[in-house]
């Protein structure tokens, strides 16, 4: 009998997985770089705070969520996303003063799936919490922006809009229901019922692109200090060189945004024009969540779609050396060599058992490395040889890794 992975999951093995491991290590290296400590929150989560956090008219919480009762009766759903959860974890621990966090992990959204757009997904992500000036939303829109390119993704913009604060959010949905409402019959099934709970993502609706066109716009309608917020970080990205687009139509498919939204794209990732990664501030989460009210920005960067967006350039090959035993004799001799080269930083390898040169080459040749190292050509000596160009030179075993790292 076999068993297979269930619909919209992965397995991820090598070759491929060699890039994840590559961009998962760059995001854990910028996180702290940026100064974002890891959390790590519990994949499924009670229900209620997906649908008072992420927003109950939303398609996540409507038709998205893997929901079920746990024995004892509660309501358990698996983690659609983070970025609750995480203001949830800030909260039980006092939730008090600034905090920076990073995460990484799946999610898990019920979805129809294609290529980008899995079941079982890997979120990266930061949120930046506590703080209210834009300075925050700067930094947090070019880590991301820093990721994509230290990646290797080439073309990354970032579409930029304000939906404003509560208050500028409530006088613009009048106007936008207004405008919506003298052109209601026109509009797909879907943006008629969001009209009545949730009329912002008519805008972002890809069946009526056309009829919406010219819609007013949020950022038409916003109060005097979300204007002057949206101000400040458009000149902070321009003074950090980070390039973005203004996008009034990009307004995010989570209740929590207030203000500051944004999503990454990307011309080497055009899947159903979905984007690389989003995210947004989200100044009333906590205290929707029942703590007090707290400011927070923040984003999360789909792994599986920034692995698509790479293509299938060979990855740098993920081993520096291969150690081989010239004859049985030097089977233990080469294992110490082994040995010596990974208590430094020499990512090595070996076959484990005795086998003849040429099934040890050949496995060399396989794993990729950089250098084969031979043992047994002359005592106390070894035969480091290039993969690349054949270029080899006689080294003593105790200068091996200094030979090895310059
Ligand atoms: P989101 O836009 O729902 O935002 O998801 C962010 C990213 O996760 C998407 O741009 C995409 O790359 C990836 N993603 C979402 N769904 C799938 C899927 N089914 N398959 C593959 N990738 C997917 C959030 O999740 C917010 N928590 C972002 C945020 C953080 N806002 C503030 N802080």
């Amino acid at each position: 009998m076999t068993f297979r992975v269930p619909k919209g999951t992965d397995d991820i093995m090598p070759p491929a997985s060699r890039r994840w491991r590559r961009v998962l290590r760059l995001f854990d290296e910028l996180a702290e770089r940026y100064g974002y400590e890891l959390v790590m929150t519990p994949v499924f989560e009670a229900t209620e705070l997906f649908s008072r956090g992420v927003g109950e008219s939303t398609d996540v919480v409507q038709k998205q969520m893997y929901t079920w009762d746990d024995k004892a009766g509660r309501s358990m759903t698996l983690r659609p996303e983070a970025t609750a959860p995480v203001v949830r974890a800030y909260l039980n621990g006092g939730g008090r003063g600034v905090a920076k966090y990073a995460y990484s992990g799946p999610m898990f959204r019920y979805e129809q799936p294609q290529a980008g757009r899995r079941r079982q997904f890997w979120q990266v992500g930061v949120e930046y919490l506590g703080e209210d000036s834009p300075i925050a939303d700067v930094e947090v829109i070019e880590l991301g922006y820093r990721f994509y390119t230290e990646a290797g993704i080439p073309d990354v913009s970032v579409q930029l809009n304000s939906i404003g604060d509560a208050e500028s959010r409530a006088a613009y949905r009048t106007i936008l229901v207004d405008y919506l409402e003298t052109r209601r019959d026109r509009l797909s099934e879907d943006s008629q019922r969001r009209l009545a709970t949730n009329p912002l993502r008519v805008l972002d609706s890809n069946l009526d692109t056309a009829e919406v066109a010219d819609a007013p716009s949020p950022v038409d309608h916003l109060s005097p200090a979300s204007a002057a917020h949206f101000s400040s970080v458009k000149a902070g990205l321009t003074d950090r060189g980070v390039p973005f687009v203004e996008a009034p139509r990009v307004v995010r498919g989570l209740d929590y945004y207030t203000r500051t939204v944004f999503e990454y794209t990307a011309a080497s990732y055009g899947v159903a024009q979905d984007s690389l990664g989003g995210g947004g501030r989200y100044d009333g989460l906590a205290g929707q969540l029942g703590g007090a009210e707290v400011p927070g920005v923040g984003f999360s960067l789909g792994i599986d779609r920034v692995v698509l967006a790479l293509g299938d350039a060979e990855e740098p090959p993920s081993l520096d050396a291969f150690v081989v035993a010239v004859t049985e004799q030097d089977h233990a001799e080469a294992q110490a060599v082994l040995a010596r080269l990974r208590a430094s930083t020499i990512r090595a390898d070996s076959l484990a058992r005795v086998a003849s040169v040429k099934a040890q080459l050949k496995a060399a040749n396989r794993s990729g490395a950089e250098w084969v190292v031979r043992v047994g050509d002359r005592p106390g000596k070894v035969t480091a040889r290039s993969m690349k160009d054949g270029t080899q030179e006689v080294v003593e075993i105790a200068e091996v890794v200094a030979w090895l790292t310059q």
